[in-house]
């Protein structure tokens, strides 16, 4: 590392290094290293990224909590946990250790669910293994009419979910410790226009596989349930929730996109009819079920 009072240049490019040296990160792209030392960096300086400018001289003290965040960075601790939150939708969510932190990839699941629940007149929606709340809060947000109800069995995950309503100022938002369905308000019952899950789909065998940022820094429960293909919750939660929902209603499934097919014939085997939508690089990502009029 650079010696006392460096340029941003500088720290930008040894940062680079040491974070493209680091096994336990998942260099799924090769400009992962470069981002991350500028989000660090960024943090660092408490300024936006694009307002770095190279030839700045970096404050000794200010470059000593940068190389700080570069150690536990290059250790797999994700970026989204170093900063404390995560924009999602235009909200700011804390993130903590112990809850999975929301992925960019979710703001689809909460647009298919926002989109569906638009044409109702009365609008419930449940968004079942909540983690931090970005489905629920988003969709809490775009549709202030709506009721919304958050569900995860993870005490911690609820706790953090409300703190992000709260602080989103989101009053139609309500959240629940819940395995699966079992503490949602009865009164529902027939009443669910959507129900939105990004469940812990990573079949059993395949945890180890995962990088050390994931493995090393998301709990194991909320990565997989358990079972050998990684379907045990979405099973339960299809045969579950068509007797909560309204005529016309949706189970909406973020899932990766290799499970979509096995997902869509879940749906059809409920006599569920059959939605799919694609991220922008055009991959499924979100498999729907529409209970038939
Ligand atoms: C992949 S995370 C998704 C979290 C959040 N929806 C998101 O997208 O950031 C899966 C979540 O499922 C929760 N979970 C695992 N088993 C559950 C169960 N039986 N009932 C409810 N939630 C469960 C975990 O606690 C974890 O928060």
């Amino acid at each position: 590392m650079s010696p006392a009072a460096p340029r941003v240049g500088q720290l930008l490019t040894d940062g680079r290094t040491v974070l493209s040296e680091s096994t336990a990160i998942d260099h799924w792209r090769a400009s992962i290293a470069r981002e991350d030392a500028e989000d660090l960096l960024a943090l660092a300086l408490g300024v936006a990224t694009d307002a770095l400018d190279p030839k700045a001289i970096v404050p000794a003290r200010v470059a000593l909590r940068y190389l700080e965040f570069l150690q536990r960075r290059a250790a797999g601790e994700p970026v989204a946990l170093i900063r404390g939150v995560v924009e999602f939708a235009g909200l700011t969510l804390a993130v903590r250790p112990g809850v999975f932190v929301p992925r960019g990839s979710s703001e689809l699941l909460a647009q298919a669910a926002v989109a569906a629940l638009r044409r109702r007149p009365v609008k419930v929606a449940v968004d079942v293994a909540c983690g931090a709340a970005p489905v629920a809060c988003a969709i809490a947000d775009a549709l202030p009419s709506a009721e919304v109800w958050g569900l995860d069995i993870d005490p911690a995950a609820v706790t953090l979910s409300r703190a992000n309503a709260r602080r989103n100022r989101l009053g139609n938002a309500h959240f629940r410790v819940s395995d699966l369905l079992t503490a949602l308000p009865g009164r529902l019952r027939g009443e669910i226009g959507a129900f939105t899950m990004h469940p812990p789909y990573v079949a059993r065998r395949e945890v180890r596989t995962l990088p050390r940022e994931i493995r090393g820094f998301e709990p194991r429960h909320t990565l997989t349930d358990g079972s050998s293909d990684g379907l045990g919750l979405v099973r339960d939660l299809v045969e579950e929730a068509p007797g909560w929902l309204r005529r016309g209603g949706v189970l909406l499934f973020e899932v990766a996109p290799y499970l979509s097919r096995p997902v869509q014939a879940l749906m059809r085997r409920a006599d569920l009819e059959v939605t799919v939508q694609a991220d922008p690089g055009g991959i499924t990502r979100v498999v729907g079920g529409r209970l038939r009029r």
